[in-house]
């Protein structure tokens, strides 16, 4: 008997073996080729067990390959996997021991990029059961939730006034959107405008603001965002970021959008900075962790969160304060539907982690939601693709064309006016038009062309036959609109800043449809980043910044807002986090 079902055992897992195989290779299988086993990429352990951060098999990859730099010498391929905006990253962001290996760039791009290993088959993450057997507890005294900009600037701000403090992060990496924004920083009376003779001021970033937001914003939010937006430039010079140059982005009086100088892209710059800040801290950061659920106890207060580590399971954290920074939900297409069903269906801006989940977390326990309906669409998502062409080309001297070869609308309105004139237009998208003196004052603008999201051509008339319009019509919008730069006024649509004329060849062209970008709604704060809840008192040890919150932007986000807004309440919440803690 024993033996008939050691037989049939063996029968089906050889068939569960052979179709396996027949689904394809993951890394481990392919290693074995070269007689790597086990121990070799998990060291000599009794039971195999993967952190959550998955460093010890990570560090294996890098002791035999190299790391992420010796990889990138290695790498034919035209754009290069082991070297991007992402930074240093884990190998296993990408390449999978187990299962499907899939490049992380193809979350958001769509070029060709095949992987070893990508034919195995895929395994998801476990969907969280409330009634899970929570299998430890830690204790610390601040938690945040999300390492983008305000997470990461929260815990900083928290561990360097003296606390414990630990980060988790649901993706493989840290960054979140803050990693994606390109055009810049908003803040008012800095060091750099200073230097460059920009006259500026906060009564005047409130008002742009405000204005902006069509007066919906909760104005001490506006107020708090403003005031601080200077020292906040300078906490980021502090701890090794370039925020040295000064631009500007659509609905600002003045130049005050703030990034590096020579081109870097400053979501990246400043990740990359947070990220090896918290490392040369030593701080402890994890990844593939998500947050389920908040603790409270019987008076509603929180003290701690549930969370599931991709492989340590679910576990409890006890702590003094918690910190919620898991940004917007522009990524949950239906949650986005089910708020503006207008929208349905359209693209997004946004990295696939963006779904919201922090603002779950809260509202389960009370909070205050505000504007969870207002949803930002950016007018210049490349057509047919996640990647968002910044405003920065608006602003350095690009018009926006329709299918006519007409211009429509003045280029530098707010979002949601640009947008919904390029809804209105044929195609319901639109070009973005420039000639090589904008490229060349752009570094970013390479990068499309890197992408090969751009048409070009060596006249206005080569170039419409590119995008497909009419010539004679792109050549008389061209030249109309420079005789308006000449003029310094254009009569047509009264667009306030007329940096460049389009007189060098190439003549290019972006073809742009809008696309789900920002979330305004979230957790109703107040000026000390506390979490408010529905009776309209902070919930006790809460406290959040960035995205996952609403009303500092009101009903329309300036660009180069919500940067500064992450930096200011990040600082914020993770000072007033590390107080609370003390006082206790
Ligand atoms: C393409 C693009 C360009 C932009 N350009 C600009 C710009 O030029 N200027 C500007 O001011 N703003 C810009 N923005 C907006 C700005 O980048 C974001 O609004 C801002 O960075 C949000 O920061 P955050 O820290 O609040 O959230 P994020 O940076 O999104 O970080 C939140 C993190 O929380 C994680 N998380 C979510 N749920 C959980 C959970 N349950 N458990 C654990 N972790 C979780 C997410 O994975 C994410 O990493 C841009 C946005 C995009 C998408
Ligand atoms: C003990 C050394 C060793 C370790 C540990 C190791 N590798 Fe390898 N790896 C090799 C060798 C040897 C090969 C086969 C020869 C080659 O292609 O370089 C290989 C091949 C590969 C390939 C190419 C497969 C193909 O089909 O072309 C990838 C990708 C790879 N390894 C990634 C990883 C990653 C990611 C890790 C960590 C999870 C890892 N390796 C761990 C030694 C190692
Ligand atoms: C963002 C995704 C990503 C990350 C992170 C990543 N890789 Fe890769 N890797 C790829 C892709 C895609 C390929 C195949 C294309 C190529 O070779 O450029 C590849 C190829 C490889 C190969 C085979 C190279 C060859 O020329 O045969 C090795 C080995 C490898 N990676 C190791 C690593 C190691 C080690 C790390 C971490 C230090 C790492 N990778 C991180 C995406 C990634
Ligand atoms: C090329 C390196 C490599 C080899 C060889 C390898 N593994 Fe892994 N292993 C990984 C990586 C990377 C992970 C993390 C999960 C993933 O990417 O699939 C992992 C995860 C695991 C886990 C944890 C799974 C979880 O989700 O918690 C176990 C158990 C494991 N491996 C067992 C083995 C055994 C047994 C062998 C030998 C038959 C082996 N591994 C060979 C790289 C490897
Ligand atoms: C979360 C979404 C996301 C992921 C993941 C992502 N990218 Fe990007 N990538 C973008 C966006 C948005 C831009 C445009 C940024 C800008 O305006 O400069 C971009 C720009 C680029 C560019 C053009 C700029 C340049 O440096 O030439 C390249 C190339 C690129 N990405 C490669 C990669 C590679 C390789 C990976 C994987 C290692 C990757 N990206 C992962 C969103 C993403």
């Amino acid at each position: 008997m024993k033996r008939l079902i050691l037989f049939i055992f063996c029968c089906i897992m050889l068939t569960a073996f052979a179709s396996f195989a027949a689904e394809g290779k993951a890394l481990s299988d392919i290693h074995k080729a070269s007689d790597i086993t086990c121990a070799d990429c998990h060291g000599k352990m009794k039971k195999i067990t993967v952190d959550d951060n998955e460093v010890s098999v990570n560090s294996s990859c890098v002791s035999c390959h190299g790391g992420m730099e010796e990889m990138a010498k290695l790498s034919h391929e035209e754009i290069n996997p082991h070297a991007s905006h992402l930074g240093d990253i884990n190998c296993t962001t990408c390449h999978k021991g187990h299962e499907k290996s899939q490049p992380y760039c193809l979350k958001c791009h769509s070029f060709p990029m095949v992987i070893p290993g990508s034919d195995a088959p895929e395994k998801k993450w476990t969907e969280y059961d409330p009634k899970a057997k929570i299998t430890r507890t830690e204790t610390t005294d601040v938690v945040v939730i999300g390492a983008g900009a305000a997470g990461m600037t929260a815990a900083i701000n928290a561990f360097d006034a003296g606390v414990k403090v630990i980060v988790i992060e649901k993706m493989p990496l840290t960054g979140g959107n803050s990693m994606l924004a390109a055009g810049g920083m908003n803040a008012a009376e800095t060091v750099f405008q200073n230097k460059k003779g920009i006259d500026d001021s906060v009564q005047l970033m409130y008002e742009d603001t405000m204005k902006g937001g069509k007066y919906m914003n909760v104005p001490a939010l506006a107020e708090v965002l403003a005031k601080n937006s200077s020292s906040s430039i300078d906490w980021l010079t502090s701890v090794g970021a370039d925020m040295s140059d000064v631009g500007r982005m659509a609905g600002a009086s003045v130049y005050r959008t703030h990034r590096p100088t020579g081109g870097k892209v400053v979501g990246a710059h400043i990740a990359i900075v947070l990220r090896n800040n918290a490392k040369a801290r030593n701080m402890d950061v994890r990844l593939n962790t998500k947050a389920e659920k908040l603790i409270v106890d019987e008076a509603g207060n929180v003290t701690g969160i549930i969370v599931q580590g991709k492989h340590s399971g679910t576990y409890a954290i006890k702590a003094k304060a918690v910190v919620l920074a898991a940004g917007g939900f522009s990524a949950n297409a239906s949650r986005v539907a089910h708020y503006k069903p207008e929208f349905a269906g359209m693209t997004t801006s946004n990295q696939p982690g963006a779904q919201g989940e922090g603002m779950v977390l809260g509202a389960k326990i009370g909070a205050e939601m505000w504007g969870m309906d207002q949803i930002q669409i950016h007018p210049t998502v490349a057509a047919g693709s996640r990647i968002l062409i910044t405003e920065a080309v608006r602003g350095n001297g690009a018009i926006l064309v329709n299918y006519e070869g007409k211009r429509f609308v003045n280029e530098l309105t707010t979002r949601d006016k640009a947008s919904a004139a390029i809804l209105a237009q044929t195609n319901k998208s639109a070009f973005l038009v420039f000639d090589d003196n904008v490229r060349k004052s752009l570094k970013q603008i390479d990068g499309y062309f890197h992408l090969d999201l751009v048409k070009t051509g060596n006249t206005p008339a080569e170039l419409a036959k590119a995008m497909g319009v009419p010539a004679d019509a792109l050549e008389a919008t061209i030249k109309t609109y420079n005789d308006a730069v000449s003029a310094k006024s254009d009569k047509e649509f009264g667009r306030p800043d007329l940096p460049r004329d389009f007189k060098t060849a190439p003549y290019i062209a972006i073809e742009v449809r809008p696309g789900i970008h920002y979330t305004m709604g979230g957790l109703l704060i107040n000026t000390d980043a506390q979490v408010m809840s529905i009776d309209g008192t902070p919930i006790g040890n809460l406290y959040a910044a960035g995205e996952v919150t609403g009303g500092v932007h009101g009903g329309n986000r300036l660009g180069g807002n919500s940067i500064s807004e992450t930096i200011t309440f990040g600082r914020i919440a993770g000072t007033n986090a590390a107080n609370l803690v003390k006082s206790k």
